[in-house]
């Protein structure tokens, strides 16, 4: 019986129907249960530079401690639009085309919220980053796939030509590519922007790994013809600095879609931390050497994770850029009996403590990425190491074949030697 003065209303509105939790959210909770080394949400374990966090220290000693501007405060908006003249895009317009919001998520949420209408469909590469599809049902809006095909990870033009309808409003780019690890050529964005010219699509483009890029170069999307007043550019201190935490990204756009992102960020948050935006002002002003160490930093580890996923038997396309590996479990999931890597990451987590992401987290189509995992490598060389030793084990454990490491990096079959035969 119903007791007096309970709730009658469903709890949650209608436009959450179809979340789910974050899966790489609930593995972050599930390493910390087990005790497991934690690869699978994309956050460094090793310190931010010491004066970007001196910066900030400052900043609150200062008291700067109130809202900033809504949109982001100026002398960080002028570090932000210094800091692309001089990787080749000037003129930016500190006070008309740039908005400082909460981390690039809520940029790309509010870009979402205020350009999207009800009904109106999305192009996104897949595998995608979780929270793209959550932004566009808050919208009203639908994600439509677009498939990048292993091993490679492109995309065919056709392909992309064929998913766009009457009600194809805009195109998500993250580049380089969350999970792939792809950088996109200046050919295939050149693909991405005559689609866009030719069916006046919106370009919203994710660009939060731009500095950590291995082979190939990054390219401004927004930079190519006809494409400056539809191309919302997003990136974020996150990744580039370490401080994932610090919740501080932005969006760089022609002024009418300025206008209408601002309002939506103004009403969802006022402002971005404004002690790190204040320290985003000496993170955006650190030199070409930074940006260099830190690149150099990151192939390290991505040549030692490239080295765990081969002693683990596990086989993947090295990344051009971003921080993650996206890899085949196929002969794992064999081994275990299990038909979705969903129950193989469990049973890592469990058995070698060691968190990854299931490929599916990472699809919208059904059944797609069941054969696939997800590794984050922004991690200290003695965190790696840990779990490449405990994901070796498992191999053995699971009797599957592993592969011997090249010097390029890409990891070279030997199928038929098992872990324990090394
Ligand atoms: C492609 C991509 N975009 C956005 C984000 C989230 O960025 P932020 O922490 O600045 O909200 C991530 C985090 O992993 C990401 O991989």
């Amino acid at each position: 019986m119903r007791r007096p003065g309970a709730v009658r209303r469903r709890a949650a509105a209608r436009r959450l129907d179809g979340f789910g939790e974050s899966v790489i959210r609930e593995m972050t909770r599930l390493a910390a249960r087990y005790d497991a080394v934690n690869l699978s949400q994309g956050f460094p374990d090793f310190p931010a530079p010491d004066e970007v966090k001196e910066a900030a220290v400052a900043a609150i000693r200062n008291d700067v401690n109130q809202y900033a501007v809504t949109w982001g405060m100026p002398e960080f908006r002028r570090a932000i639009a210094d800091q692309y003249a001089a990787r080749g895009w000037p003129g930016i317009d500190a006070d008309a085309e740039v908005t400082v919001a909460c981390g690039a998520t809520e940029t790309i949420t509010a870009a979402i919220l205020a350009l999207i209408d009800d009904g109106d469909e999305i192009l996104v590469f897949e595998p995608l980053h979780e929270s793209y599809a959550p932004a566009a049902m808050l919208a009203g809006a639908h994600v439509v796939p677009v498939p990048l095909r292993a091993p490679e990870w492109t995309f065919d033009p056709d392909d992309l030509a064929r998913r766009i309808t009457p009600r194809t409003r805009a195109i998500i780019v993250t580049n380089p590519h969350n999970p792939t690890g792809r950088v996109f050529t200046a050919g295939e964005l050149e693909t991405i922007a005559r689609v866009c010219r030719e069916r006046d699509l919106i370009a919203l483009t994710d660009e939060i790994y731009e500095h950590i890029v291995y082979q190939g170069q990054h390219r401004f999307l927004a930079r190519l013809p006809g494409m400056s007043d539809r191309t919302v550019t997003v990136s974020a201190m996150s990744k580039s600095y370490a401080v994932t935490g610090w919740r501080v990204g932005w969006a760089i756009a022609s002024p009418p879609l300025t206008d209408a992102i601002r309002k939506v960020h103004d009403f969802m948050t006022i402002a971005a931390p404004a002690p790190f935006q204040a320290a985003g002002v000496t993170a955006l002003r650190l030199g070409a050497d930074y940006y260099d160490r830190t690149r150099e930093d990151y192939r390290s580890r991505r040549d030692a994770a490239l080295a765990i996923f081969a002693s683990a038997g596990i086989d993947t396309t090295p990344p051009q850029g971003a921080y993650y590996l996206l890899g085949d479990v196929s002969p794992h999931m064999r081994a275990l009996g299990v038909q979705d890597s969903t129950e193989l990451v469990g049973w890592l987590i469990r058995e070698a403590r060691v968190a990854l992401v299931p490929g599916a987290a990472l699809y919208l189509t059904p059944g797609a990425g069941r054969s696939l995992v997800r590794l984050a490598f922004p991690k200290r060389p003695e965190t790696l190491r840990m779990a490449g030793e405990r994901l070796a084990s498992a191999a053995v454990a699971l009797g599957v074949p592993v592969f011997a490491q090249r010097q390029d990096g890409a990891a070279d079959s030997t199928a038929g030697h098992t872990a324990a035969d090394r």
